[in-house]
């Protein structure tokens, strides 16, 4: 069995049970663990921003300072000389709730159909997007706290400059009635999951941003496939938010007053990655476009001995695909420079499971597999910016929507949460397959591979699949068959992460009113045991919110997870407080490593 070669973790904690009723407003962790709310919505930031107020009537300038919404992937950068007692948490704010204004957000509907919004809404709304970056520190007691005022501490929004490089950068499709030279935009959106480098960057992942822009012409995906194959708009409104009312950057209708037809390229600047320092407060964050545009979750790096890279990203929606971008140097820890801009060379591929349990990683490069011009691609910008009808074009395989990567510390094997899928096996384009065999697959899967060689940069890979979520867990035998799994249930796997230790731990997002997660109880952390595939439920959430951005200090010894969109009034928990977005630390009583 090729994933059989492995040390097995220490997991020792006592499960806790599934959370049920409606009314949880509270954080459960084993006996012996404690876990605090540490950084939410609102919280200061930069260090002249007042802090959070019950009433939400910070206004936009202010929100700029304050911790945003939806806290999301994040990741701990420890200071080399006291890693595990101090560092810089970079959080991401993937999008924004009702409850960011006083009395939610204010929407008129025009004669055309059309949503208007007040401009100072949208302001605060763009602010509350992006991540914050906060310098954290054990006080003298040994207790983490955030460090205020810090001259790391730091704020991305929508409205943050920033430059575009790689090899779409520069090209028409890129050029907007702002930005003539297509190297330059205004901030990311939706960052969901995220990535690290080995050289101590971050990586911000632009997911649906497609829900951000309209455009109202009529042309078709086939036409303007960087808008409709990614599925922006195309009636009166964008789908959420309605920005475009007083930001004509979201309003992505092809206009012919106006330089490169106004904004008609604007979504064509997201979906990439974005690089930054978290270390370098000043830097300017750079959109990769080397890596492609996706509706893309995150981007998970894998380093071989002699540093050859991989960067493995899901494509998060129903039916689409799995990729990896292989840099064209390797990583050099002995020549820092020679890394800064490692990123804008190298090749994509989109992933292909074969039954037999064996897969493909196809090139998506200009020239190759049918990227010509008689399949309408003139350039590798073409094929970055249009990357999903790139692997439509060569064969990748529909997997039902590919959430996070995490890759195992001492195999260096690949696992990715492929989350639910209701059209499974429904609808014509997505059949059933080895990797994707349920039909009207409401719980999700997590699955796992190895490359050959185990080289980051190899052509083709073993995979199988770890675990089947549901009521039963399970996993497919050797004979083909469902084999069912002890271990504690769950469903819609969404974030995985591996602690030093070969934990990996799984963190979910299912909407527990829904009939098909009835039982299932609030959204779940759970460690898992990757040698006997056993399970276990290390914390529930409070009501509505689902469990994300894993991350720790080296030692193991203090955990951090994201409480994303909360229902009733956490962290408060008191039944009145606005619910917030919290960053939650759990450590172990005995001061021990987490898990255990
Ligand atoms: Fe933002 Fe795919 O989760
Ligand atoms: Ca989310
Ligand atoms: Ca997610
Ligand atoms: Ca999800």
């Amino acid at each position: 069995d090729t994933f059989a070669d492995t040390i097995r973790p220490d997991i020792g904690f006592q499960s806790v049970p599934v959370a049920l009723g409606d009314q949880v407003d509270t954080v459960t962790v084993p006996p012996g663990y404690t876990a605090r709310a540490f950084f939410s919505w609102g919280d200061t930031v930069t260090n002249a921003a007042p802090g959070w107020t019950d009433s939400a009537d910070a206004t936009a300038d202010v929100q700029t300072q304050q911790a945003g919404q939806n806290h999301d992937g994040m990741h701990f950068f420890p200071f080399s000389n006291e890693p595990n007692a101090h560092g810089l948490l970079v959080v991401n704010h993937e999008y924004t709730n009702d409850t960011l204004h006083p009395n939610g957000p204010t929407v008129i509907t025009g004669k055309h159909g059309e949503k208007i919004r007040p401009l100072a809404q949208v302001q605060k709304e763009q602010a509350a997007h992006g991540a914050s970056i906060i310098e954290v520190k054990k006080d003298s007691a040994g207790h983490w706290q955030r460090v205020l005022p810090s001259a790391f501490n730091r704020r991305l929004t929508v409205n943050t400059p920033m430059e575009i490089r790689g090899p779409a950068a520069g090209s028409d499709a890129m050029k907007t009635a702002q930005d003539p030279t297509g190297t330059r935009v205004l901030g990311t959106l939706n960052n969901c999951s995220m990535g690290v480098t080995p050289w101590g960057t971050y990586l911000m992942c632009e997911e649906n941003w497609k829900n951000y822009f309209v455009n109202r012409d009529h042309d078709d995906w086939q036409q303007r496939s960087s808008h409709h194959r990614y599925a922006i708009a195309q009636g009166p409104h964008s789908h959420k938010y309605y920005w475009e009312s007083v930001d004509p950057r979201f309003d992505a209708t092809p206009n012919d007053a106006l330089p490169y037809q106004g904004f008609v390229n604007e979504p064509n600047r997201f979906g990439w990655v974005v690089e930054f320092d978290p270390f370098d407060p000043q830097s300017t964050p750079i959109k990769r476009t080397a890596l492609g545009r996706l509706v893309r979750e995150g981007c998970t790096c894998v380093l071989a001995d002699d540093g050859t890279m991989a960067f493995y990203s899901g494509d998060d929606t129903r039916g689409e695909y799995v990729y990896k971008f292989v840099p064209s140097a390797r990583f050099d820890a002995a020549r820092p420079e020679r890394n800064k801009h490692l990123l804008d060379k190298g090749t994509v591929y989109c992933a292909s499971y074969n039954a037999d349990g064996t897969g493909q990683w196809r090139a998506l490069e200009y020239g190759q597999n049918g990227l010509t011009e008689v399949n309408g691609f003139h350039s590798q910008a073409d094929v970055l910016i249009d990357l999903r009808r790139a692997a439509d074009t060569v064969g990748a395989t529909s997997m039902d929507r590919p959430e996070w990567v995490a890759v195992h510390p001492q195999t260096t094997d690949g696992y990715i949460s492929l989350t639910n899928n209701y059209k499974r096996g429904v609808v014509e384009d997505q059949p059933l397959n080895p990797a994707n065999p349920r039909a009207e697959n409401h719980h999700g899967q997590i699955l796992r591979w190895r490359e050959h060689e185990q080289n980051p940069a190899a052509l083709s890979f073993e995979w199988e699949l770890f675990v089947l979520a549901g009521p039963v867990l399970s996993t497919i035998g050797d004979n083909g068959e469902p084999q069912p799994l002890s271990g504690d249930r769950f469903s819609c796997p969404d974030g995985l992460w591996f602690d030093g230790d070969n934990r990996l731990w799984i963190a979910t997002d299912y909407d527990e009113l829904e009939l098909e997660y009835n039982g299932q109880g609030c959204n779940q952390l759970l460690c898992a045991d990757t040698v006997t595939r056993v399970v276990k439920r290390f914390a529930t959430g409070p009501i509505g919110a689902e469990i994300t951005g894993l991350t720790g200090t080296p030692d193991g010894k203090a955990l951090w997870f994201n409480v994303q969109h909360p229902a009733i009034s956490y962290p408060a928990s008191d039944g009145k407080t606005r619910p917030r977005s919290t960053t939650v630390l759990v450590t172990k009583d005995d001061g021990g490593v987490i898990g255990t």
